[in-house]
């Protein structure tokens, strides 16, 4: 077999065999097919796309890749959340926790930032002391003791996406729908748990922009997720506006703690409370309808909040940053952004928003960068908002002030202002199962 005659079939529009999706994921993870070669072939499933069996196999090539994470020492359903990638979404702090107080056990492997978007982990590494690369025995030693865990990928969990993402993200292949769908659930099945649960990101600032694409993204991957015998279900959440205020390491763990506190930002609450339901109805714990009753429950009587202080304490973190958020890093320089003009926020360009925080430091340019963890974008303003003529906008933070120029045009330039109302957006689109798509 020829990697050559594989990359010239499928800019024909053909379609791969298993036996020829194998040798080019294992050829490709082992070294002996060349980055240019793959290139080619990305950019050819980026325009010709893949049929349902062709990313089956893709996504089970990869999964297979590396270690398979095997929870059957934890005890109970495990139940795992994963979202396509956004904005100011800081969700997994807040349903990890309700979760595992609802009494179902979070084994979780999260990520680190990717482009434009925010990484679970590299939020947890701003609580002092939190450790996220830990020995999988004392892993699973953690979830059976404390219910929750949030770990990164270990080391051999899935090589070929490791390699495959990364020359995506320098190939302008990131938005294919085949690619992503076999990215994501090749390292949810290979973490392990028995039921996924998908956020799947739709609007300016996901990697899907349309709702009709994002429907498309998580039927491929619901498809994948149940024919390989696990529970799977997504729901399609907004990403055109940033969820939340806060898009920056430490200050989403602080707006995250404020949620489990009861307060914080209603969008946040809103979509974390939905995917917080749908996992534990995933774990046989009641309808949907008494599981989103038992999530906000999990909130009014305070035991979310101690879920994530045995967490942070299960993981070495100094659980007093979760008792007094105020104390978590912040960086030492502020800057304001005011608007020109009166008027209403019609339109955020949200990819926009998360490269400006990427730019002041809260997230990395190139691979080697290290994040910022007090570095972000404090919003002051979201869609809907009525603006005067320099009113604050937003506050950047940075630990030096040289960043701040080229970040507030950027995140100016994010910003619509018109002289008229925007209709009303929904947070919750859509819920994708199996059976078939129920619109919201
Ligand atoms: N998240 C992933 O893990 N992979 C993608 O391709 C996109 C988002």
């Amino acid at each position: 077999m020829r990697m050559y005659d594989l990359i010239e079939e499928k800019k024909r529009g053909g379609a791969l065999s298993d036996r020829e999706i194998a040798y080019m994921i294992q050829g490709f993870t082992g070294g002996e097919i060349p980055d240019y070669q793959m290139a080619a072939m990305l950019m050819a499933i980026y325009f010709q796309g893949m049929n349902d069996d062709e990313i089956t196999a893709m996504t089970m090539e990869m999964a297979r890749s590396g270690d398979m994470a095997d929870l059957s020492a934890i005890e109970g359903i495990k139940v795992d959340k994963h979202s396509t990638g956004g904005v100011g979404d800081k969700t997994t702090l807040i349903i990890g926790p309700i979760v595992a107080a609802c009494g179902v056990k979070v084994a979780k492997m999260s990520g680190r930032g990717l482009g434009h978007t925010g990484g679970t982990i590299d939020k947890l590494e701003s609580i002092p002391g939190f450790s996220t690369s830990i020995p999988r025995e004392e892993f699973f030693d953690i979830v059976n003791r404390t219910g929750i865990a949030v770990v990164g990928q270990s080391g051999n969990m899935v090589p070929a996406d490791k390699k495959l993402y990364a020359l995506r993200d320098v190939t302008a292949t990131v938005d294919s729908i085949p690619l992503i769908a076999s990215s994501v659930m090749s390292k949810k099945l290979a973490a392990g748990s028995d039921g996924i649960v998908l956020d799947v990101k739709t609007g300016s600032g996901a990697f899907m922009k349309t709702l009709e694409d994002s429907i498309r993204l998580a039927q491929k991957m619901v498809v994948i997720g149940t024919g390989a015998g696990r529970k799977c279900c997504a729901l399609i959440t907004d990403m055109d506006v940033p969820l939340g205020y806060a898009i920056g390491n430490a200050m989403e763990v602080q707006e995250s703690i404020e949620v489990l506190k009861g307060q914080g930002p209603d969008d946040l609450r809103e979509v974390a409370l939905e995917l917080a339901a749908n996992m534990l109805y995933m774990a046989e714990k009641g309808t949907i309808k008494e599981c989103r009753a038992m999530a906000e429950a999990a909130i009014k009587d305070g035991s979310a909040l101690k879920a994530l202080i045995r967490m942070a304490e299960g993981q070495g973190g100094d659980a007093s940053y979760i008792e007094d958020p105020e104390k978590l890093p912040r960086a030492a320089f502020s800057y304001e952004v005011k608007g020109d003009c009166r008027g209403t926020v019609t339109h955020m360009d949200t990819e926009a928003v998360g490269i400006a925080s990427v730019m002041l430091g809260a997230g990395r340019s190139r691979k080697e960068d290290v994040i910022d963890p007090g570095a972000g974008i404090l919003l002051k303003k979201k869609y809907s908002d009525q603006v005067e003529a320099g009113e604050v906008l937003a506050v950047l933070y940075a630990s030096d002030e040289k960043l701040f120029q080229e970040a507030a045009e950027k995140l100016k330039e994010a910003y619509t202002i018109e002289q008229k109302t925007p209709a009303k957006k929904k947070l919750v689109y859509a819920r994708v199962t199996k059976d078939g798509v129920e619109r919201y």
